[in-house]
């Protein structure tokens, strides 16, 4: 389900007036490539349209692969960007796939759309197989559980409370926590800003 209403989305719609094309980096992403080496394998997944993912590649990380489940974005993140390799893999099945493990990741505004419970488990035990450091970006609202996309039709953003995700990617460590407001397209969401939480983790 969740596949076809990214395949939509990216189908319908102008990439670059998609709410998060070219937004601002993270404050834990910009804080995590402080820390990695620029050599290292640096996997993005969700990446959509790979604007990111060549922001990252302008900044020295040329050792970089891109990964979205949307055959769509990654047809036009291809085009977009072709000195930069990407993949249509969803990120559950890129360790299984490629055969990656313990690589640099940074995974951002991918997680709030993962159902809480089972889907949400699998997707950070997935994530923990295939990093030793990981950047992890996504929305918070304290005591909301979902919001209403503009975007999806048949989906929510489910909100995840950082303390929980900290818990399922045990024994990853977290070593650092940003809290910041992200500013958001007004058509999204009824309100300009929406909470926000990056956490980087490591083995
Ligand atoms: C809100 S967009 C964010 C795109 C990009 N990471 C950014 O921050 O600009 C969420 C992206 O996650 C992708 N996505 C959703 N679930 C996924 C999954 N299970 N595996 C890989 N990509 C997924 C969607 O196709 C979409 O491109």
């Amino acid at each position: 389900m969740a596949k076809e209403e990214w395949e939509r989305a990216y189908g319908q719609i102008d990439h670059k007036k998609l709410p998060w094309y070219n937004i601002q980096l993270p404050k834990a992403l910009l804080e995590f490539v402080k820390i990695i080496n620029k050599k290292d394998l640096l996997l993005i997944t969700g990446c959509g349209t790979g604007d990111t993912v060549f922001r990252l590649w302008k900044k020295g990380f040329k050792n970089i692969i891109g990964f979205d489940i949307s055959n769509n974005a990654i047809k036009i993140a291809q085009k977009d960007y072709p000195q930069i390799k990407f993949y249509a893999y969803k990120t559950q099945d890129i360790a299984q796939k490629l055969g990656l493990k313990n690589a640099n990741v940074a995974d951002l505004n991918v997680l709030h759309h993962q159902k809480h419970g089972v889907e949400v488990k699998k997707y950070v035990d997935q994530l923990k197989k295939l990093s030793k450091n990981l950047c992890l970006a996504y929305f918070y609202e304290p005591d909301i559980k979902e919001i209403k996309s503009g975007i999806k039709e048949k989906e929510a953003i489910y909100i995840h409370d950082p303390s929980q995700v900290e818990k399922l990617f045990e024994p990853m460590k977290k070593v650092k926590e940003f809290r910041y407001e992200m500013d958001v397209a007004p058509k999204m969401f009824d309100k300009k800003y929406i909470h926000a939480v990056g956490q980087i983790y490591g083995k």
